[in-house]
């Protein structure tokens, strides 16, 4: 029988008395986990993206997987959250945000920093402001584990902090010092969660500035070379993103004291990109079986990464009840099967 986690007692809650949620970025990765979860749950959803590295395929395998009267609760716009009146709309309404969009990747922000700064800063202050305005209950928006910057200590604790190692991680950072002044100015009190590497279904193989895992698994299922950047040795607090669409729900429906708080969100342990590699390629080789032969080429470290990466998760245990339920392992072999049906 499973245990009753506070996860499950607010998803029963939710489900007896639905509400209405606003999610930015929902085409996305994160952003169309979060739909799927939140119409099974019987919610109503409202959701925003301008399809910048988000697409249509996500929201149209969310409604399969939901079915058409579950997707009647959902209504899309395509917009941009740098445009404040769209902000604006949108939030009028909603009980909680759960605010996704942004521009991911740290080469992306290297290459293009007036673009990330735009999108991930303005559009952060425009989803603050709209949301105070309209009197929203609970802001929930996605912070970065890269926000620790050069910062050695393992493991991570929120309060400690190094200095940016690229512009992503500056407007990351931003976002928290946004936040919180929204708390001291106006009493408008968000909570931040720092991703630490999310992976799963949905998330994007494609393109210069794809995640790890799912480029790893388009390269094993596809034949093509598998590159580590640097000696493997990196490590990474591998989170899948079950565990990060709870920590969203329980932080939006969390009480004011866990508000205007910034909580890592990961599953707490760490591997190397060697280890990742072995993973994937066993997983891998159970579809393809000529996989198990596959060995990585190395390259260069890259511009602006972490070297190792390690969350202390005690603080959203403690304060959201945040109880992860898939580590690195059990996530991979989840996200290989759906890899290999998808690509
Ligand atoms: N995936 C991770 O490991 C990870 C780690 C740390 C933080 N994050 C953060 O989590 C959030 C979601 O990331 P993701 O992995 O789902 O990435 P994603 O690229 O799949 O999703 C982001 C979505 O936001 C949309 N978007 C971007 N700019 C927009 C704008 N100006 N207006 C409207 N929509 C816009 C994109 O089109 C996309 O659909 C981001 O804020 C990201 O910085 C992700």
């Amino acid at each position: 029988m499973h245990k009753e986690t506070k996860f499950s007692m607010l998803c029963r809650n939710l489900r007896e008395s639905p509400k209405t949620w606003l999610i930015t970025g929902v085409a996305g990765f994160i952003g169309s986990n979060l739909l799927e979860t939140l119409l099974q749950l019987d919610q109503k959803v409202v959701g925003v993206d301008n399809f910048m590295t988000g697409y249509q395929r996500n929201l149209d395998m969310v409604r399969e997987i939901v079915g058409e009267k579950r997707w009647a609760a959902f209504t899309f716009e395509k917009g941009d959250v740098r445009d404040l009146d769209c902000c604006r709309r949108l939030a009028q309404g909603a009980d909680y945000v759960l605010h996704q969009a942004a521009l991911g990747s740290v080469p992306r922000s290297i290459d293009e920093p007036l673009l990330s700064n735009s999108c991930n800063i303005d559009g952060h202050l425009n989803m603050l402001t709209a949301a105070r305005d309209a009197g929203v209950r609970g802001f929930v928006y996605a912070a970065s584990s890269a926000t620790y910057g050069d910062e050695p200590t393992l493991p991570k604790q929120e309060d400690k902090i190094g200095r940016p190692l690229s512009p992503y991680a500056l407007t990351k950072y931003v976002n928290e010092l946004y936040a919180e002044v929204f708390a001291r100015c106006y009493g408008y009190k968000s909570i931040g969660l720092r991703y630490f590497n999310v992976f799963g279904k949905r998330q994007d193989p494609n393109g210069a500035y794809a995640a790890v895992i799912p480029l790893w698994f388009k390269a094993m299922l596809g034949n093509e070379a598998v590159i580590i950047n640097g000696d493997g040795e990196t490590s990474r607090d591998f989170c899948y993103i079950d565990n990060c669409v709870q920590a969203n729900i329980l932080a939006a429906c969390a009480d004011d004291n866990a508000k205007n708080q910034i909580y890592n969100i990961a599953f707490g342990e760490r591997i190397s990109l060697n280890q990742l590699f072995e993973a994937l390629r066993s997983e891998v080789a159970r579809f393809r079986s000529e996989a198990a032969a596959i060995t990585p080429a190395y390259g260069p470290f890259r511009e602006g990464d972490v070297r190792h990466s390690l969350a202390d998760i005690g603080k959203a245990r403690n304060l959201l009840g945040y109880e992860p339920e898939y580590n690195v392992m059990q996530g991979i072999s989840l996200a290989a099967e759906w890899y290999y049906k998808n690509l």
